[in-house]
């Protein structure tokens, strides 16, 4: 059975103190989770380490990055490597998310770097696609989205693929309140199982985790996690509110 994920992406928000408040009140009331059941927590950089201490203990309790560079080391001031993500404990990085894509210039080829620098240091990556509003009124989301896919990841073998979670978020649904209804998502999600099995076979799509992002909330996640391709959500919002997260790995729990 394929892994279910629930990761909260927590942006730029929050300074160290209230961030580590927030990590207790999750763990206060954390349900106990089998072992193909995941939560992961990317908060900003600076709050890596305290974030470790606070969760190191709970194996289905991971730390996550939002992003690392694609350099292994050197002069890039300003920069995180992939090493160093996983010298403080990390061992998630969430990869190509559409506001890197959008206000860093993040290109399919920058990205292919990054997953390679990841991987190169043990980090399971979630690579995250999805499509603007006018590429979904034009109907072109599905080769759009492909596009990014075997692009940014189809470089690595199949044994290195067992690394990769995809999140699919469509960029109007991300911090709109608009999420997908659960036939687009569905839709969407296995057309992303069929392009991978297309390059790597039906076995190893199938064990890949596909989740889904965009406005992803209490009241819509039990509703998207029952979708048969929809292996999980990357939160936003919801992942700076315990009650709300916690609502949200509850879901997954009984998904
Ligand atoms: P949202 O963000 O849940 O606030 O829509 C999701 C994301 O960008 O990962």
């Amino acid at each position: 059975m394929r892994k279910k994920i629930v990761a909260g992406n927590w942006k730029m928000n929050l300074a160290v103190n209230e961030g580590e408040k927030l990590v207790k009140s999750i763990l206060d009331r954390l349900p106990k989770l089998k072992e193909n059941r995941q939560v992961v927590i990317a908060p900003p950089f600076t709050h890596l380490i305290q974030t470790y201490y606070q969760t190191e203990s709970i194996a289905y309790l991971n730390l996550g990055a939002q992003n690392c560079y694609s350099e292994a080391s050197g002069a890039y001031t300003g920069e995180v490597s992939a090493a160093m993500l996983s010298s403080v404990g990390v061992n998630y990085v969430i990869l190509g998310h559409s506001e890197r894509r959008e206000y860093f210039n993040e290109t399919n080829a920058m990205l292919t770097k990054k997953v390679n620098r990841a991987l190169e240091n043990n980090l399971e990556v979630i690579f995250c696609c999805g499509e603007p509003l006018e590429i979904r009124t034009n109907d072109t989301q599905n080769e759009y989205v492909s596009k990014q896919i075997q692009e940014g990841i189809f470089q690595l073998t199949a044994e290195q693929f067992k690394s990769i979670s995809i999140a699919y978020e469509p960029i109007w649904a991300i911090g709109t309140g608009r999420t997908a209804t659960t036939e687009q998502a569905q839709l969407m999600h296995a057309h992303i199982r069929s392009v991978i099995a297309d390059k790597y076979g039906v076995d190893t799509a199938n064990k890949v985790s596909i989740l889904y992002g965009g406005s992803c909330k209490p009241n819509n996640a039990a509703e998207l996690f029952a979708c048969a391709d929809v292996d999980g959500g990357l939160i936003g919002g919801a992942a700076l509110k315990a009650d709300e997260f916690l609502a949200i790995i509850n879901a997954m729990m009984h998904s």
